[in-house]
């Protein structure tokens, strides 16, 4: 860790933005906008102006239970009614408010018209289907537009939606239905990858086994594939069918501004995945604000958030913040190598895209294939690049500078999470840039570096990322369990919001990410917790026991490496290898990258028995043990 930060610190290039690109930002003099930014309630009252409300807030910030922030207290407000219907009633009414695309070359345009009636005929089945405000609603579906629609849906009604990422499998999936107690689960038929359907169908059979609450299951044909009626349950009923024949129009929800939004499942340090509860108001002023701002969106603009829908980034910044500014949203399924590495530049040319916005890991896998890829294309459309999920290498960030940006467009790292909802470490397209850094908090946030007692520590310094200040789009708590809330973020370094990233930051003030200070993994941009793995791979009848740390990988970011203890007389065989990548796929699915497994006859631990992964990576890396006193052996 230590030696990697070095490494960034002397990345010591400036890149200045273009004078055409200040003439054409919202925003064109960054610290001046920090300076406003200051007041933060003053700052985020008026960006809540943007939106219609049934009835203004009477308070903007609450903060006599902390850590249980509220913002716009007394607001009425709808999430839906603000991001498409408000739209219909203006020029934006033809517009393409969402256009989907997959690798197969198919495409479909819903203008807000249409996504209007989309929408009010799916909520107005749901209700009928016994649906009301706070019902729990879980989606298990690729990108596609039924996903957008259903989750609007939801919040037209004040139903509190659910998605769970496509690429989780069966264990995932339950766990999270059942934590969430939903009470109704939209899936498909399957979703298209590599030239290939992949069924989803039965994923959901296998879950749907242990999901209890599940009272409806809602089946999107998708793929075109047969669906073989005999193996169906009788839960479920057909998306088309379902709202054949309802009206297309919906009163909305009267939502209060604390009402819950969503519930979205992220990993922590612990097996048990997290709940993390976002409410309706400030999520919509933190989500549209940062992207207006970041992604300096225009009339005009077709924007492109690789991220799928299953997380918050594209929860946050494929579907709500671009329909919430009126603008074209790209929702593409499909892989960015597929049918071949030239796949996201053939998308940029042939829809003209302006603001692009991907993982670093999307980068690095596509730089492997040499610049002839982006050189047959015309991606000349682009204005702003953008980042998120992990750090990014000043390698990454060159060639997407140089190839992809043509040396003219600013690129935006952005730092975020699940729990903030919005981005909160980022430039703005007016400043200057170092590669690998995150630039300063965005106006309205203030971050810092801190010591375990909240103390900052001088300018180079490691520690941990902290965020002062509460957040329009900051998470509420974790559903259904105040006590780990609190546990969690709040109590170590009190009266902050611990991010769980180590940082530092540089003379100039810029934050420079380093990973994660617990035991999360991020393979591939996709977060992932070491327990989670370990009890995946303690489930399969030959483990005894399991650690799992993370391995530096140069495309990935980070893999899996796991030490296992077997039962007795096992020996790791290639056979069971093979046995063991295939149940932890199946229990947690395609994210869970495995890169190595060794057999170990014991595991570090501490006198109370919990396992030292911090001894494991410094064996793995070579290096020095560090303070080994807690060790029982
Ligand atoms: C990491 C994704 C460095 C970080 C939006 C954070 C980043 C975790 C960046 C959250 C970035 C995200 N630079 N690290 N620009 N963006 N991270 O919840 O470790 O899936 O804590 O949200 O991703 O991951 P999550």
């Amino acid at each position: 860790m230590e030696r990697d930060t070095d490494v960034l610190l002397q990345e010591e290039r400036i890149f200045y933005p273009d004078e055409d690109v200040i003439q054409r930002a919202l925003i064109k003099n960054w610290e001046e906008e920090i300076r406003k930014g200051k007041d933060i309630e003053k700052y985020w009252a008026e960006k809540a102006e943007q939106f219609e409300w049934f009835k203004k807030w009477d308070q903007v910030l609450d903060e006599s239970n902390k850590p249980f922030y509220k913002w716009f207290v007394g607001g009425k407000i709808n999430l839906a009614h603000n991001a498409v219907d408000r739209w219909v009633e203006t020029d934006k009414r033809n517009q393409v408010a969402i256009l989907y695309a997959n690798e197969r070359g198919d495409e479909r345009k819903l203008t807000y018209y249409e996504l209007s009636r989309e929408v009010n005929k799916f909520a107005n089945a749901l209700r009928n289907l016994g649906v009301v405000k706070g019902d729990r609603v879980s989606m298990y579906l690729p990108m596609c537009p039924e996903l957008l629609i259903s989750m609007l849906a939801c919040n037209k009604i004040g139903a509190i939606h659910s998605v769970v990422y496509s690429g989780l499998s069966v264990g995932a999936v339950v766990e999270r239905m059942n934590d969430a107690k939903a009470k109704i689960l939209i899936t498909a038929d399957g979703t298209f990858r590599r030239g290939k359907v992949i069924d989803l169908k039965s994923i959901t059979d296998e879950a749907m086994l242990q999901c209890k609450t599940v009272e409806t299951v809602v089946v999107v044909k998708h793929t075109g594939s047969p669906i073989d009626i005999s193996e169906l349950s009788g839960k479920e009923i057909f998306y088309d069918r379902l709202i054949e024949g309802e009206p297309a129009d919906c009163e909305p929800e009267q939502m209060d501004a604390e009402d819950p939004l969503f519930i979205l499942y992220t990993s922590g340090s612990t097996g048990k995945p997290k709940g993390v509860l976002h409410t309706t108001a400030g999520y919509m002023v933190g989500a549209a604000t940062t992207m207006q701002n970041v992604f300096d969106i225009h009339n005009g603009d077709l924007y492109w958030c690789t991220g799928d829908i299953g997380w918050i980034t594209g929860h946050s910044y494929v579907i709500y913040a671009p329909l919430l500014l009126g603008t074209t949203t790209l929702v593409y399924e499909g892989a960015p190598d597929y049918p071949d590495p030239g796949a996201f530049w053939h998308l940029v040319e042939k829809y003209g895209v302006t603001k692009f916005y991907t993982a670093p890991t999307a980068i690095r896998h596509l730089m492997r294939f040499g610049t002839k890829y982006p050189k047959r294309y015309n991606l000349e459309s682009l204005k702003i690049l953008a980042t998120v999920g992990e750090p990014i290498n000043p390698e990454a960030w060159m060639w997407y500078y140089k190839y992809i940006g043509n040396e003219k467009i600013p690129i935006m790292d952005t730092w975020w999470q699940t729990e903030t909802g919005m981005h909160l470490i980022t430039p703005l397209p007016c400043s200057p840039l170092k590669p690998g850094s995150a630039t300063k908090a965005f106006p309205g946030i203030e971050a810092d570096v801190v010591d375990d007692q909240g103390n900052p520590v001088p300018l180079g310094k490691g520690g941990f990322l902290v965020i002062k200040k509460p957040w329009p789009a900051m998470f509420r708590t974790l559903y259904g369990d105040d006590e780990r809330y609190i546990e969690t973020y709040w109590k170590d370094i009190p009266g902050y919001y611990k991010a769980g990233d180590m940082a530092r930051k540089d003379e100039d003030g810029y934050f420079w990410i380093q990973g994660r200070s617990d035991d999360v993994l991020k393979i591939a941009g996709h977060r992932i917790g070491t327990a989670e793995v370990e009890s995946a791979f303690v489930s399969h009848p030959l483990v005894v026991e399991a650690a799992v740390i993370g391995k530096d990988d140069p495309i990935k970011g980070q893999v899996i490496k796991a030490f296992l203890i077997l039962k007795e007389e096992q020996k790791l065989r290639t056979g069971l290898i093979e046995d063991l990548k295939k149940h932890v796929r199946y229990e947690l699915g395609p994210v869970a990258v495995l890169g190595e497994i060794e057999q170990v006859e014991k595991l570090p631990k501490t006198r109370s028995g919990k396992i030292m992964r911090r001894v494991l990576r410094a064996r793995e890396a070579g290096e020095d043990l560090g303070d080994t006193s807690t060790l029982e052996e």
